[in-house]
C-alpha cells in the first residue's frame, strides 16, 4: 500500500518510523508545514498536493481537528483515510460532509481505537446499550489549564465536551461514535494537578450488561499518552493488512 501521512507530530512520527522499518508499504508524502524535509524518504509539503494524493491508497491523519476538516475532500477524492482527531466529528455538518464524501468517492474511513479500548464491545453492544458514561481525569497542563486543586471542567453531553476540549477527548468521540452517539453519550472531565496520566473510565450499562473499562497512560507532555503511540502503530498495521479496525461507514 501506498501511504501519506497528514500531521506527523508524536503520533504520526511513530507511524511513519514504524512503516520505514517493516518497508513492506510505501510512503507517498508527509503533509506538515512544521516537519523539514532533511532525512525524510518521501516528498514534505505544507499543503495537499494532489498529484501525491492520486499516487495513495491511504493519508493517515494525525495534525488537529481544523486541518482535516480542510484536507478531508481533497483527500477522499483520492485515498481512504484514518482520523486520529476524532472529535471533528462531533461537528454534524462535517460528519455529513464526511459521510457524502465516502458515498460519493467509494472510501472508508477508519476510526483506529486509539487511546481507548473496547470499542468494538461497545459497536456490538449497540442494542442493548441504555447509557455510556466516560470520565477523563488529565493534569490541568493537558488540558491548557492552570488548576491548582482537583477541578471538574466538565459535566454534560460528549458533543459540547468535544466542542470545549478538542485536542482532549478523543476518546470520548470515538465511543461516542461506537456506541450511543455525541448527544447520548455523557462526558466528564477532570483536572487535577495530582496526576501524571491521562486516565479514562468508560461505564457502559444496558439491558442485563454492565462494562467498566478503565484505561490509564503516562501523560509525558502535549496531548498524547504513552499507550497511543503504540495503539496508534498496531492500528495502521491492520488496516494496511486489510484486517480493518473500525469504520466510521
Ligand atoms: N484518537 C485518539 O485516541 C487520540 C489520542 C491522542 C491524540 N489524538 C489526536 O491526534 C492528533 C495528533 O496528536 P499528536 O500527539 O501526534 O500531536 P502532535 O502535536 O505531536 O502532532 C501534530 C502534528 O500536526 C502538525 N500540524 C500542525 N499544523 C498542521 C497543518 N496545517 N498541516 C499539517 N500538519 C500540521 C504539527 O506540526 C505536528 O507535527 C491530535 O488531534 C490529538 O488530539 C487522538
Amino acid at each position: 500500500m501506498k501511504v501519506g501521512f497528514l500531521g506527523c507530530g508524536k503520533i504520526g512520527g511513530a507511524m511513519l518510523s514504524a512503516l520505514l522499518e517493516d518497508g513492506k508499504n510505501e510512503v507517498t508524502f508527509i503533509q506538515d508545514p512544521f516537519v523539514g524535509q532533511e532525512g525524510k524518504p518521501c516528498p514534505v509539503t505544507e499543503k495537499s498536493d494532489e498529484t501525491l494524493l492520486e499516487k495513495t491508497d491511504l493519508v493517515i491523519e494525525s495534525a488537529t481537528v481544523d486541518v482535516l476538516k480542510e484536507n478531508v475532500e481533497a483527500i477522499l477524492k483520492h485515498c481512504n483515510l484514518m482520523v486520529f482527531s476524532v472529535t471533528a466529528f462531533s461537528d454534524e455538518a462535517f460528519y455529513a460532509q464526511a459521510k457524502e464524501l465516502t458515498e460519493k468517492y467509494g472510501r472508508t474511513i477508519y476510526l483506529p481505537h486509539g487511546a481507548i479500548l473496547g470499542l468494538d464491545g461497545i459497536a456490538d453492544g449497540r442494542k442493548v446499550i441504555k447509557s455510556v458514561r466516560i470520565e477523563t481525569t488529565k493534569n490541568p497542563k493537558s488540558l491548557g489549564r492552570t488548576d491548582t486543586e482537583r477541578t471538574v471542567v466538565y459535566e454534560g453531553s460528549t458533543r459540547q465536551a468535544c466542542r470545549e476540549y478538542p485536542r482532549n477527548v478523543n476518546v470520548h468521540a470515538a465511543v461516542a461514535l461506537a456506541g450511543l452517539g455525541f448527544d447520548k453519550t455523557q462526558s466528564r472531565i477532570i483536572s487535577d494537578p495530582a496526576v501524571s496520566t491521562n486516565a479514562h473510565t468508560i461505564t457502559v450499562d444496558g439491558d442485563g450488561i454492565h462494562f467498566e473499562i478503565v484505561v490509564s497512560s503516562q501523560a509525558g507532555g502535549g496531548v498524547t499518552g504513552k499507550y497511543t503511540p503504540y495503539s496508534a502503530v498496531s492500528s495502521m498495521f491492520k488496516v494496511l493488512g486489510g484486517s480493518g479496525e473500525f469504520r466510521f461507514v
